[in-house]
């Protein structure tokens, strides 16, 4: 029996790991809290085990650790004792509300958005969700043999900062030869994804309170990105020639954030014309641009126009493109091709953020692309968007005119579709139906800052397959059908 007072007839244990790292952390905790006092003289190990009902080995283990780490000190025939550990004063009180940073203020302001969504199996079985990946199990395998291979190259060192050479050689080649964007390894910075480019370029570029442009509808994990690093957010209508430049604020914008080749979410090709416009405006006002091509491979038909980049004579674009559609998003790998003036500054950021992305995976990265297997995949993922594109286009185009209008749909792997007769009101209750025939359907109303005069639909398609996508059309008309009645 333990004595009739002791703190330790109270211990209570968390059952998380072994139960002698149990044991040990009750004890320190009362150490810590002051519930147990220095010189307190612990338990025999036979009596605390016989309490506890555990072996006397394990409750001898839990006394090891507390004195290995200086709570407790065994002394020969006077038992194990509690040490003069803790200055006089309480460690336990809780942090104030109000002790983390601004930055932590306003992300608690914003919606918490996750790029994952609901867990695949709560999702519905047809489920036309945006940012569902094209992966070939093809790929995939040849992408893990890749990866092992490459980790023997890739060494034990920390990575360079600007990204593994052999990558950055082949991520320029590429960008001059598929996008005829003109810029060598020096000018490449990897990344994680453009998630972390943004993060990157606001921290070279923009103090709290700075303004920004973004597009409407807008991405909204860059927006977040940027209000919660402290940016004033203005939008920017998008018609269907692309950001309408000429509504552009007169104020001084620090930067400009602009999905060109496929406006996300609207689908919409910035026309040559208005990206020009575009640069003129830059050039006059002093504002960046960070243009995010994030996936023009899945362009049909015409080669895509001439990138932002490509068109910019004062280095004031900031060019980001993501492994993210091309390959997997789990990979977390993109690029800037970085304006000479802040090439440095991005350099300097990004060592200070994560001192470089993972060798490994860039080694892998960079041997599929040298190897000519990444275009060979493209050209492969490209066929196939294009006949998912088809199925699910054609499908639709039979509904449309009466109840549906679709938005442009030529690239990438999403477009948006339009009600004609269904309000606002009727919207929910439309999403649930299809729900509850196993059609996954996402309202496209939340992208943007000024809600469109009536509801939409963003239609991802990558993740279905063609006879899925057919069954999909299929039960949309039904939904159709069943409210028009
Ligand atoms: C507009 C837009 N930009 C960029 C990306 C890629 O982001 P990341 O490279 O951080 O995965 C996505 C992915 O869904 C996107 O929708």
């Amino acid at each position: 029996m333990l004595g009739p007072n002791t703190e330790l007839n109270r211990l209570v244990l968390d059952k998380n790991g072994t139960r002698y790292h149990q044991i040990a952390r009750a004890i320190r905790q009362a150490v810590l809290d002051g519930r147990i006092g220095a010189e307190s003289r612990l338990p025999s190990a036979s009596a605390l085990a016989a309490e506890l009902a555990v072996s006397r080995p394990c409750v001898q283990r839990a006394y090891r650790l507390l004195c290995a780490e200086g709570f407790a000190v065994a002394r020969p025939r006077s038992g194990t004792r509690v040490t003069q550990v803790m200055p006089p004063g309480d460690i336990s009180a809780k942090p104030r509300s109000g002790a983390t940073s601004r930055y932590a203020a306003r992300l608690q302001s914003l919606p918490l958005i996750t790029p994952i969504g609901a867990p695949a199996s709560a999702r519905p079985t047809f489920d036309l969700l945006y940012g569902e990946p094209l992966v070939h199990a093809e790929t995939f395998h040849s992408w893990r043999r890749n990866l092992s291979s490459a980790a023997l190259r890739a060494g034990t060192a920390y990575p360079p900062t600007g990204g593994y050479l052999p990558l950055r050689r082949a991520i320029a080649n590429y960008l001059s030869r598929r996008r005829g964007l003109s810029c060598d390894a020096s000018d490449i910075l990897v990344v994680g994804g453009t998630q972390q480019a943004l993060t990157l370029v606001e921290r070279v570029l923009l103090n709290s309170g700075d303004r920004v442009v973004v597009e409407d509808p807008r991405y909204p994990l860059a927006t977040h990105s940027l209000l919660a690093h402290g940016a004033k957010v203005t939008s920017c209508r998008i018609d269907q020639e692309g950001l309408v430049v000429s509504e552009l604020p007169r104020a001084r914008i620090r930067l400009t954030f602009v999905t060109p080749s496929h406006q996300f979410p609207s689908g919409v090709v910035m026309t040559l014309g208005r990206r020009l416009q575009l640069l003129q405006w830059a050039t006059r006002t002093g504002s960046w641009i960070l243009e995010d091509d994030y996936d023009t491979e899945f362009h049909s038909g015409d080669k895509p126009l001439p990138t932002l980049r490509t068109l910019d004579l004062a280095g004031r674009v900031i060019y980001v493109g993501s492994f993210s559609k091309t390959l997997f998003p789990s990979l977390r790998l993109g690029y800037i091709v970085c304006p000479k003036a802040i090439r440095d500054d991005l350099f300097r950021a990004k060592l200070l953020d994560d001192l470089g992305s993972a060798t490994t995976e860039q080694a892998a990265l960079g041997a599929f692309i040298n190897s000519g297997r990444y275009e060979r995949h493209l050209r492969k993922s490209l066929k196939e968007i294009a006949s998912r594109r088809r199925a699910i286009v054609k499908g639709l185009q039979g509904l449309e005119g009466r109840h549906i209008e679709i938005g442009p749909y030529q690239a990438g792997m999403h477009f948006v579709i339009w009600f004609l007769g269904l309000g606002f009101d009727r919207l929910d209750a439309f999403i649930k139906r299809a729900k509850s025939l196993g059609l996954g359907l996402h309202p496209i109303h939340p992208y943007y800052r000024f809600p469109p005069s009536r509801p939409g639909l963003l239609i991802g398609y990558a993740g279905l397959t063609v006879g899925q996508l057919r069954t999909a059309v299929q039960l949309f008309g039904r939904c159709l059908e069943s409210q028009a009645r």
